[in-house]
């Protein structure tokens, strides 16, 4: 459903995606998340579809979608597995997404059919252990030497840090000069001085990696620097503004895979005599649910018909980001509600919906930050 007609391209895409997703997707989503195995067969088969650099030009090697069809075909593999779905989000919103935006045409050449392909994965590392909503205040530094570049620091919470074959990393390449001192490079998997640290043991999204990244001497050619010196936090917020429709359309996945999960269960228990769907607080809470839902996507549909009419979408990508989040928080815990205490099991989806959406107010800016974004916008001035 949308205010306006899908395509047929678009209606098209997303069955195409929601047969694969429901079949193969679906099939290994319980046990990953419990070996925390990496989806990389998932991901292999995405690419053959198409789904991995989506928006990417063909002449690179993608398939020229719009974002529309990237938000629709992202939410139905969300609504089997969440943690495939953050690994596709990253690839495709912010790293693909950046190297099209401000990458040269060598670097364009060179990297993408590889990434459309999915034989490398993408990975964004910007956050440090002490710089996660400021990344201004980075310490990663960058400093020229020759026709190379020597990245130092620490880099954390890096979603595929140790499962991809590149990362866009940023660095500070002239301290006194700010976010305008910092720059993005492209370093692939396998440089010297790129180390896989910690790999976080989480809640959710378990199947999907998280870990630093340590930069020790790392020497990278100056020809990997992504734009130009300086221009690493505007290439990071922009990859963000993408990346935070990219988060919207996996909480409406995971919000919609809840609540037909919810009623399935509310149709198939009784209490009291009666199914536990015909009392009218179950029945008011799934129309509550549904209109949240669809509310979430009409916010995440504007923002990315926005993207694709070339026109500032930052502030709807922040409102559909933050209000689809939070949706999803409030319907997983309902749904679960719903489950009663099979819900709390692992014997239902209910329960690894509930930790694998949680992360989703926190990740590529908290909903305190969306309102920092959003209300920027509005007041335009900035905030004390
Ligand atoms: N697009 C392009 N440029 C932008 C921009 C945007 N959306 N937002 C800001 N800029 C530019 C501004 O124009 C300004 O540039 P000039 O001064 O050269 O004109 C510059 O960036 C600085 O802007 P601000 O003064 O507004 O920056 P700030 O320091 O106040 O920070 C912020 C703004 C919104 C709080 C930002 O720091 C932010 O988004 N923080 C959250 C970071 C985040 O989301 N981290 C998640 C990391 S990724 C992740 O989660 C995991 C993963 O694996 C991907």
């Amino acid at each position: 459903m949308a205010f306006f007609k899908l395509t047929d391209e678009q209606l098209m895409i997303q069955s195409m995606v929601r047969e694969f997703s429901r079949k193969v997707v679906a099939a290994t989503a319980a046990e990953r998340d419990k070996s925390k195995e990496f989806p990389a067969e998932n991901l292999k088969q995405m690419g053959e579809l198409g789904l991995m650099g989506m928006m990417v030009p063909v002449e690179y090697g993608g398939e020229g979608a719009d974002t529309i069809s990237y938000v629709l075909a992202l939410s139905e593999i969300a609504y089997s597995c969440a943690s495939t779905a953050v690994v596709m989000s990253v690839h495709n919103s912010i790293v693909c997404e950046s190297i099209l935006n401000f990458g040269s045409e060598a670097q364009k050449k060179r990297f993408l059919p590889r990434m459309t392909d999915a034989e490398i994965i993408g990975a964004f590392a910007l956050t440090e252990p002490h710089a996660g909503s400021d990344p201004v205040s980075q310490l990663t530094t960058a400093v020229k030497d020759g026709d190379h570049y020597v990245i130092n620091g620490t880099k954390r919470f890096i979603t595929t840090g140790k499962n991809c074959g590149l990362v866009i990393v940023t660095a500070k390449t002239d301290e006194a000069e700010k976010h305008r001192g910092i720059s993005a490079f492209i370093v692939e998997k396998g440089t010297p001085g790129l180390i896989v640290g910690n790999v976080e043991d989480k809640m959710g999204l378990r199947a999907s990696d998280t870990t630093d990244l340590i930069f020790e001497d790392c020497r990278v050619p100056a020809e990997n620097l992504l734009g130009r010196e300086g221009d690493g936090f505007k290439i990071a917020m922009k990859g963000l503004d993408g990346g935070r429709i990219g988060i919207a359309a996996q909480s409406v996945g995971v919000a919609q895979a809840a609540l037909d999960n919810a009623v399935k269960y509310a149709k198939g228990r009784d209490q009291f005599g009666q199914k536990i769907s015909k009392f009218q607080g179950i029945r008011w809470y799934i129309a509550d649910m549904a209109t949240e839902i669809e509310a979430a996507r009409q916010l995440m549909f504007s923002a990315a018909a926005m993207k694709d009419r070339g026109e500032k979408y930052t502030q709807q990508a922040s409102m559909a980001k933050l209000f689809a989040s939070e949706m999803v928080n409030r319907i997983t815990g309902k749904c679960l509600q719903i489950h009663g205490g099979y819900g709390f099991t692992k014997d239902y989806v209910i329960e690894r919906l509930y930790r694998d959406a949680r992360v989703f107010t926190i990740y590529e800016g908290t909903s305190e930050i969306q309102r920092v974004v959003i209300s920027n916008n509005i007041l335009k001035d900035k905030r004390k």
